[in-house]
């Protein structure tokens, strides 16, 4: 059974594995390990399958230039699951799980860059629809934002994602 939890100091090196192991290249295993040093604060949550870790979710804050904003928007990236344990909906068990925590950590606007036919079933809308771009060139239906509490958002403009994510 699989089960999501907390990220524990012990399961630094699997979550390290799980995430080479999905993108096949180090480049988002390293980006965890630099954004666990630094980032403040921040979600990882692990899926485990009888104690093996299979799947891995990170969220860390993303600034708003806006002259309003007083909302604090955490980033969902990344997120892996092994090639063979994907596609049996631990990844939407990440995404869920990882939503809650955010709320509870009393984030309210999570936004993320990712497949547009994935993300939407988790209640996120195209970013442009509310007004937030992207510091990165990407097409605007792959920027999407969710607010996990009704007009959470209280400010417009580009966001950006921690200084990191320029590394990988
Ligand atoms: C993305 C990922 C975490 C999804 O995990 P998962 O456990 O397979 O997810 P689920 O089983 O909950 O959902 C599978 C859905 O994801 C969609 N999906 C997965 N990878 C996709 C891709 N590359 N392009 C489009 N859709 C994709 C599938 O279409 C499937 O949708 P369906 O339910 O309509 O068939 C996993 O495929 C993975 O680790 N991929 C490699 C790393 C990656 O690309 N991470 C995301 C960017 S940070």
């Amino acid at each position: 059974m699989i089960t999501v939890r907390a990220e524990a100091a012990a399961d630094i090196p699997a979550v390290h594995r799980v995430n080479e192991l999905a993108f096949g290249r180090p480049g988002e295993a390293d980006l965890v390990d630099a954004l666990r040093a630094a980032a403040r604060p921040y979600v990882s949550l692990v899926a485990a399958d009888e104690g093996q870790v299979v799947g891995h979710i990170f969220f860390s804050p993303v600034t708003l230039e806006a002259e309003d904003s007083a909302c604090a928007i955490l980033g969902l990236a990344p997120m892996a699951v092994l090639p063979e344990y994907q596609r049996r909906g631990i990844g939407s068990q990440l995404v869920r799980a990882g939503l809650e925590e955010c709320r509870r950590i009393g984030c309210d606007v999570v936004v993320v860059l990712g497949h547009p036919e994935y993300y939407p079933r988790f209640g996120f809308v195209p970013a442009g629809r509310k007004g937030l771009q992207c510091e990165y060139p990407v097409p605007d239906e792959v920027f999407m934002v969710v607010e996990l509490k009704s007009d959470a958002l209280s400010g417009q403009g580009l966001v950006k994602y921690r200084p990191e994510f320029r590394e990988v």
